[in-house]
């Protein structure tokens, strides 16, 4: 039984595994804590070492060591995905291990949105949404004055992940007067964000207000899966094929020719179709894609990597579906197999 390493991913990586497990794979992975969900189903489960703060090179050396020990026969990445594809030749020769994900020079592009962009202007200039990099404070309220004209600004790190940094500028929103008032949610008045503002690198953009479509995606040699799942609000997805959008993700992924998963995100705006970002890797909900579509898309993508035959004959479900999802509670107890005495290493 050929062995798939999983490292820290979104608790959905829980589904993630049952897709490898469905599709005969036996899945080791690691997490930031002892109660990590998908430890429940996982084969073998260990407690990563917090690389927060740690160069390059210590990051490849710790996963060069944690694929020596467990030896899987391939390493599905997430956390710290982008200095693993960088120095993914290294890391295969030293190890043995397959990379589930594209060389740096097919996907290095993406790991900044402007890069992405850069990329792309050239293509498929229809997709860029108008936007601007700003590092300097000059730059930044130059850019918020210019899309202000015509729009509610919004900014975020070029390099982020998880929306962690993406806020929309809106002072109307704390003039309202509400009782009681909305919820900030995301947002930041004009002010506040200048006054934290640093020169980091930011993109500044257009708030897109229209629902985000999370396309998953993967090449095969018999034809592109490409599921385009459009966030509804709520927990409810809606699983489609519009054309417009099959055709975009087609141009993108024909331009990438990426050999695995690769999720384009868009939004309408002003009733034409934008790029948001793409991630080079599963997505978080990725799972409920390759149900809709009933199609292993991480087994495939795994069977690609360990070049066994990839058991897909070109067809997957193309209904349009609804999904929506529950809390499961699982038993986050320490379990026996769990292997906690796995040493710090760096
Ligand atoms: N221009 C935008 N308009 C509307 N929402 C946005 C915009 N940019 C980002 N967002 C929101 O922030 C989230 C994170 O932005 P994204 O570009 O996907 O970066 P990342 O996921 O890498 O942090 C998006 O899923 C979306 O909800
Ligand atoms: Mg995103």
């Amino acid at each position: 039984m050929k062995k798939i390493y999983l490292n820290r991913f979104f608790s959905t990586a829980y589904y993630l595994i049952e897709w490898l497990k469905r599709g005969g794979f036996y899945v080791i992975a690691s997490g930031v804590s002892d109660s990590t969900v998908y430890k429940n189903i996982a084969d073998e489960y260990f407690v990563e070492d917090n690389l927060s703060g740690v160069e390059e090179r210590g990051i490849v050396d710790y996963y060069t060591l944690v694929l020596n020990e467990h030896k899987p026969d391939a390493f599905l990445p997430y956390s710290n995905l982008e200095t693993i594809v960088r120095h993914k030749a290294d890391i295969e020769r030293d190890t043995g291990v397959k990379i589930i994900a594209d060389d740096f020079s097919v996907v290095g592009a993406t790991f900044a949105k402007s890069g992405t962009y850069t990329r792309l202007k050239n293509l498929c200039p229809e997709f860029i949404p108008p936007y601007f990099i700003a590092e300097t404070r000059a730059e930044f309220e130059n850019a918020v004055r210019e899309i202000s004209e015509y729009a509610r600004p919004c900014f975020k790190f070029d390099t982020d992940i998880g929306a962690g940094s993406f806020r929309v500028i809106d002072d109307v929103f704390f003039a309202v007067d509400e009782f009681p008032p909305p919820l900030p949610n995301l947002k930041t008045t004009y002010n506040a964000a200048l006054k934290g503002y640093n020169g980091e690198r930011v993109i500044v953009m257009p708030y897109m207000s229209e629902p985000e479509i999370s396309v998953d995606c993967l090449r095969t040699p018999n034809g592109n899966i490409i599921i385009p799942r459009v966030k509804r609000g709520g927990r409810i997805e809606q699983i489609g094929y519009d054309r417009e959008i099959m055709l975009a993700a087609k141009k993108i992924l024909g331009s990438f020719r990426p050999e695995y998963p690769f999720n384009i995100q868009f939004r309408f705006f002003k009733d034409e179709l934008k790029l948001l970002e793409i991630n080079p890797r599963l997505s978080g909900s990725s799972h409920i894609s390759a149900q809709a579509g009933n199609v292993n898309i991480p087994a495939i993508a795994a069977r690609k990597a360990l070049d066994l035959p990839v058991r897909y004959e070109g067809k997957f479900d193309m209904h349009e579906k609804f999904f929506s999802y529950v809390e499961m509670p699982v038993d986050v107890t320490d379990k026996p197999n769990t292997n906690t005495e796995y040493k710090k290493r760096v």
